[in-house]
């Protein structure tokens, strides 16, 4: 059978053999349920590896439900939620935010993927008006929708913004490895050190079947958080599946492994689309995603031999992503194929 190959997103990516190792490892027996387990109990530990002593993790099944439950657990419904306009919580989860929060989305304008300061500083004018709804938390995504990354410069300035305007600074880190292997920093220098409160850390896209992790800086911000998720339905009665997978994935770097290799892969794809005048990459490629402006029939005849998103269509814009498991041969197949396309 001819292996189908997507360069649509790291989710259409398998399992990573140490990933799926590590769940038949832990299937023998029994384990007591909800997270008192033996393998829960060193999960929460290498979190705590990671991001410090003070890191609190609660794992949940997905992404959305990650960014849901930590914004709900620490929102009332009066309150505003500022963000990218490309964020997932805006634009990729069927207003679930907006539904379990009850909150308004301030959704901010973001060619780059990245909101500033100063355009959430005008937003602060509402505060203590009682018309208005109450700016409380301020969403970050990283590495960004758009493949870009936050330097940990700029979330340091956010987070003292945060702290000065008694905000909550929320981030959504479903791709956080890319974005740390991009930066060549540590996950507790780019996200505990830099003043962040609370993470939703990715665990699907890197290599793990499904698994994602609500990570509290600010100890005090986790209380209570046991019930929150279990009202948001993502409390896992086998935990023990979930955790296997991180402590697989958080264990001799695999994490980093797998996230350099994806970004070295989109480097790659990049370097060589800089050889096609009629490709134009929109975005600097700092991690696994290359987004880019190509002809109309050039993507409709690539689009009969690989699956990937058109993300733009009045721009003819799309995005292209690599993974833990794509090879340099794939890359050059697929420019091959892109080459053939702009041809034809
Ligand atoms: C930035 C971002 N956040 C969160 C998610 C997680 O979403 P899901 O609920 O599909 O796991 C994704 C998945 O594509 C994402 O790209």
């Amino acid at each position: 059978m001819q292996k189908f190959k997507s360069f649509a997103s790291d989710n259409n990516a398998p399992v990573h053999e140490s990933v799926m190792r590590a769940i038949l490892e832990v299937n023998q027996g029994d384990a007591i349920a909800y997270g008192d387990d033996v393998h829960t109990l060193k999960t929460e530990q290498l979190f705590k590896e990671q991001f410090g002593p003070q890191a609190k993790a609660f794992l949940v099944f997905n992404g959305t439900g990650a960014n849901v439950s930590a914004l709900s657990h620490l929102s009332r419904p009066f309150n505003a939620i500022v963000c990218a306009d490309k964020a997932h919580i805006q634009h990729d989860e069927c207003g679930a935010p907006e539904k379990f929060t009850g909150c308004k989305l301030h959704a901010l304008p973001a060619p780059d993927g990245k909101i500033r300061t100063g355009q959430i500083k005008p937003l602060l004018h509402s505060t203590g008006f009682q018309h208005h709804a109450q700016t409380r938390i301020i969403s970050i995504t990283q590495a960004t929708e758009l493949g870009t990354v936050y330097t940990t410069e700029e979330i340091t300035e956010i987070a003292q913004f945060a702290r000065e305007n008694q905000l909550i600074l929320h981030m959504d880190g479903a791709r956080i490895a890319n974005a740390a292997a991009s930066l060549g920093v540590s996950m507790r220098e780019m996200v505990t050190d830099t003043g962040v409160d609370v993470l939703s850390f990715g665990g699907t896209k890197n290599g793990m079947m499904l698994g994602e992790a609500v990570v509290f800086l600010e100890p005090e911000l986790a209380e209570d958080f046991m019930y929150t998720r279990k009202q948001s339905m993502q409390l896992a009665s086998k935990m023990r599946y979930l955790s296997a997978q991180f402590n697989a994935l958080l264990s001799n770097d695999l994490w980093l492994q797998n996230a350099r290799h994806a970004n070295r892969m989109a480097s790659l794809l990049s370097e060589k689309l800089s050889a096609l005048p009629q490709v134009q990459i929109t975005q600097p490629v700092q991690t696994n995603g290359v987004f880019a402006i190509v002809p109309k029939p050039a993507i409709e005849k690539l689009k009969r031999k690989y699956f990937f998103y058109v993300w733009d269509e009045g721009r003819s814009e799309v995005r292209w992503m690599t993974a833990f498991n794509t090879t340099e041969e794939d890359i050059e197949a697929f420019v091959k194929a892109i080459r053939e396309a702009l041809e034809d």
